[in-house]
């Protein structure tokens, strides 16, 4: 057996025993479910992130992701299937690396993958042969071949031989009931078939179904089509409810009714705008990919304009109903109720309630907000706590913004008490 296969035959057989140990290397939203996933098929997690705080939490069982119970972590710490560690040489004795750290936009609104750098830079001073590194943070195709690999192969080692690299973007939906971190199928991508094969086995007890493609830039636009596509139909969408506004039809009837058409439509819902670290910030790393190959992509554009006009949309409809009671904005009290990016969940990251709220403050609103998973926020220079929904509360208010349609909340109280109404989820009328 030659030493190319030795190096997969290896870990293809610590998959089978599952005697692999996986590195995690950051432990958010993505990081730690994949994590307690991996842990639960059987292997040895080192989870690795730059902050003291998640480290401890962790180490003491408790969980700071929502989608993780901490009932569900404590038994696989205590069992000493996962450790976490802020010393990124402890990777040195992972045989696996899953990089799941955040990539933003920078202030330009160009990819910031300083993250990414960071993590392949501190895994390429400890890499070592016979291991795989799994890159699973959402980026513009090229950035596994282009970042990592000569970051891995600059001690000499060469990646498809002695080293394997793949990468398999995260599709985690935070809050989802059904679809979580196991059973949605995985999409894996390496560099070399030997990556794939590799990859493939050591993810297939984690994963309920596995989908190798030929390459990572087909893995990493795999990510980048899905978040696009879903852009691109919240803007169709929203561009929808701005059409039937002027035409003074109901856009959710319109919906609901094309949405009986068993084939050819799938229904999309208009709302505030865009939130969360996927779907405003996605169709961005490939915009900017392709203007660098002198491409426009037309759709993201567009898409991007519409989404991001929806909080100003809602404004002026908060306005509009002011006007209606012969209120000015200036010196109302507007109650926004839900804050975060979307419904039952506790991520605050690019929502378009902060815009709403920071486009009333600018129109001269007293504005406070309910929402409780979102015990405060900062935006735009000002701190707020979020106030208990009362029946006074909302008596009080001259206009309530429901931005968020979180499930708990009573939309029957608000409905009877409220002086005026903007719904942006049409919530009211579904309860
Ligand atoms: N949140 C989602 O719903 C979701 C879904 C699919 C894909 N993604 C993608 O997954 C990636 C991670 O997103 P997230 O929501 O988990 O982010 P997050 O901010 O919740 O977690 C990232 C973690 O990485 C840590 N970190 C930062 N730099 C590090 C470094 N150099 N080394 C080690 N740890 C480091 C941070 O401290 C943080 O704990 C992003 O690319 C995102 O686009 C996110």
């Amino acid at each position: 057996m030659s030493a190319v296969t030795g190096a997969e035959a290896t870990l293809i057989q610590k998959a089978a025993d599952r005697s692999a140990v996986f590195g995690v290397v950051g432990l958010g939203y993505v990081g730690l479910p994949l994590a307690v996933e991996i842990a639960d098929a059987g292997y040895r997690v080192i989870g690795f992130d730059v902050k003291q705080g998640v480290i401890d939490a962790i180490n003491a069982g408790r969980s700071h992701i929502q989608d993780v119970p901490t009932a569900r972590l404590a038994p696989l710490v205590k069992s000493g299937l996962i450790r976490a560690t802020t010393d990124a040489t402890a990777l040195a004795e992972a045989d696996v690396i899953s990089i799941c750290v955040p990539t933003p936009l920078s202030k330009t609104r160009d990819p910031d993958v300083s993250f990414v750098l960071a993590a392949a830079d501190a895994i390429g001073n400890i890499v070592r042969a016979g291991q795989i590194v799994i890159l699973e943070s959402t980026t513009y195709p090229g950035t596994t071949r282009e970042l990592l690999m000569p970051r891995i192969e600059k001690g000499g080692l060469t990646v498809g031989e002695d080293v394997f690299l793949a990468f398999s973007p995260e599709r985690v939906d935070p809050g989802n009931p059904t679809w979580q971190t196991r059973n949605t199928p995985k999409v894996i991508g390496g560099v070399t078939p030997a990556c794939n094969r590799v990859a493939l086995a050591l993810y297939g007890p984690v994963f309920e179904t596995l989908v190798p493609v030929s390459s990572p830039e087909a893995a990493e636009l795999v990510k980048l089509l899905e978040n696009t596509f879903r852009s691109v139909n919240i803007g169709l969408v929203n561009e929808m409810a701005i059409v039937c506004d002027k035409l003074g039809v109901n856009v959710w009837e319109v919906i609901e009714a094309a949405a009986t058409k068993p084939f050819g439509f799938m229904k999309f819902t208009p709302g505030p705008g865009l939130g969360g670290h996927c779907i405003p910030i996605d169709p961005h790393y490939l915009a900017w990919k392709m203007r660098s190959l002198n491409y426009k992509t037309r759709f993201i554009e567009v898409a991007g304009e519409v989404n991001s006009e929806m909080p100003l949309f809602w404004v002026r409809k908060v306005v509009d109903r002011l006007n209606d009671e012969s209120k000015s904005v200036r010196g109302s009290k507007v109650l926004v109720v839900g804050v975060a990016y979307k419904k039952d969940i506790d991520d605050l990251r690019e929502s378009p309630a902060l815009d709403v709220i920071r486009l009333l403050h600018q129109q001269g609103a007293e504005v406070s907000y309910h929402d409780p998973y979102i015990p405060s926020l900062d935006e735009d220079g000002e701190h707020l706590d979020s106030v208990p929904l009362t029946r006074e509360r909302v008596a009080g208010s001259d206009c309530v913004v429901i931005v968020t349609d979180h499930a708990k909340l009573d939309y029957a109280m608000i409905r009877t008490h409220a002086a005026a109404i903007v719904d942006t989820r049409n919530v009211i009328a579904r309860t």
